[in-house]
């Protein structure tokens, strides 16, 4: 019989959307439960129960986890990072806050996993560039990077000293269909399909030649799911796990659709988000994961963009 009772919190997000859909059909609609700050995702509408909640309310959450047989919950309300940057503040308080509000229920309550997303965002100017380890330098400088890097000790603390079973990928920028990106650096790789379809021409916020790790929604869906269901005595990382699907520049995105789109035309006009690129790794070193978990990324940038291109009306 399955007795899961699950909480998705920040359920009508980019990632938020199609977690919850993939949960229900692995667990039952009834058993996820879907919530945000937002209004009902039209995605989401009549596939399970959905509640408004404000995370960093704290008793409301509480109440919400005991009323509802909460046993496992996926916190994915954020703020990212170029978002972040524009409000130092609020990223963090929100980042934070929401963390030490679930794992503090979680250790109170039967809540028996948590999952929480880490970024690449940890890495820092001074982390290498190409093939970035597991464990390396990590001097994040965005607000954002620092909290999840905070964040990704906390899980471990909680772990550690209270036995949580607290679980975390460092997911790279990820390029998904159903839902928008909320307010990251990577977004310019979602942008980009939008218009090449709209209008046959993209002005990017990133320099050409500006190399990021990316990851299509299904990989990052499949990671997910693959790592909460993995026995507990696989896993060696309770910060967070590296994980890599794709890397590649404005340049080389625009030169795949445009063997789909032919007069497709990609401008530059670098802003505020490139210096945050550039203090990101170029890759990532997820060897890690593999070895603990099975780790294996399906899509690469052409099987990415022909289904992108297929699935963008
Ligand atoms: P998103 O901005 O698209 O979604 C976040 C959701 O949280 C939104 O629907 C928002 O309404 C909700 N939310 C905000 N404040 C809330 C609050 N106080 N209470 C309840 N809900 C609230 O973000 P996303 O891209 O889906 O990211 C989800 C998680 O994954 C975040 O932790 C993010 O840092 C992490 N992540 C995302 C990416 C990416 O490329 N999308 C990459 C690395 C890590
Ligand atoms: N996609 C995210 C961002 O750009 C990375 O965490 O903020």
């Amino acid at each position: 019989m399955n007795k899961e009772r699950i909480l998705v919190i920040g359920a009508c997000g980019q990632i938020g959307v199609e977690l919850t859909l993939a949960l229900r059909k692995k667990f039952g609609n009834d058993t996820v439960v879907a919530s945000d700050l937002r209004e009902e995702n039209p995605l989401l509408k009549g596939t399970g129960p959905y509640v408004a909640l404000d995370v960093m309310n704290k008793e409301m959450l509480h109440v919400m986890v005991i009323r509802q047989n909460i046993t496992r919950i996926y916190l994915l309300a954020a703020i990212l990072s170029a978002t972040g940057e524009k409000n130092p503040n609020l990223a963090w308080s929100l980042n934070m806050q929401s963390l030490l509000n679930v794992l503090e229920i979680a250790r109170d309550e039967n809540v028996h996993k948590i999952f929480w997303p880490s970024s690449i965002a940890v890495f820092g100017p001074s982390s290498p560039k190409v093939q970035c380890p597991q464990q390396t330098i990590i001097e994040p400088v965005t607000v954002y990077g620092i909290s999840k890097y905070a964040g990704e000790f906390w899980c471990n603390y909680y772990h550690q000293r209270y036995g949580v079973d607290v679980r975390s990928i460092r997911y790279p920028g990820l390029i998904s269909y159903k839902s928008q990106p909320g307010g990251g650096t990577t977004d310019y790789a979602v942008e980009i399909f939008y218009d090449a379809k709209e209008k046959k021409n993209y002005e990017c916020f990133l320099k050409e030649d500006t190399y990021l790790p990316m990851m299509y929604m299904p990989d990052a869906i499949r990671a997910t799911i693959e790592l909460m269901e993995a026995p507990a005595e696989r896993l060696t990382v309770r910060t967070s796990y590296n994980i890599h699907g794709m890397s590649f520049s404005p340049k080389e995105v625009s030169a795949e659709i445009q063997k789909h789109i032919k007069d497709f035309r990609i401008s530059y006009a670098p802003d505020y988000r490139q210096p945050i690129a550039e203090s990101w790794p170029q890759s990532i070193d997820d060897s890690v994961a593999r070895n603990d978990w099975g780790w294996k990324p399906e899509y690469d940038l052409a099987a990415m963009t022909e289904d992108m291109l297929r699935n963008i009306k």
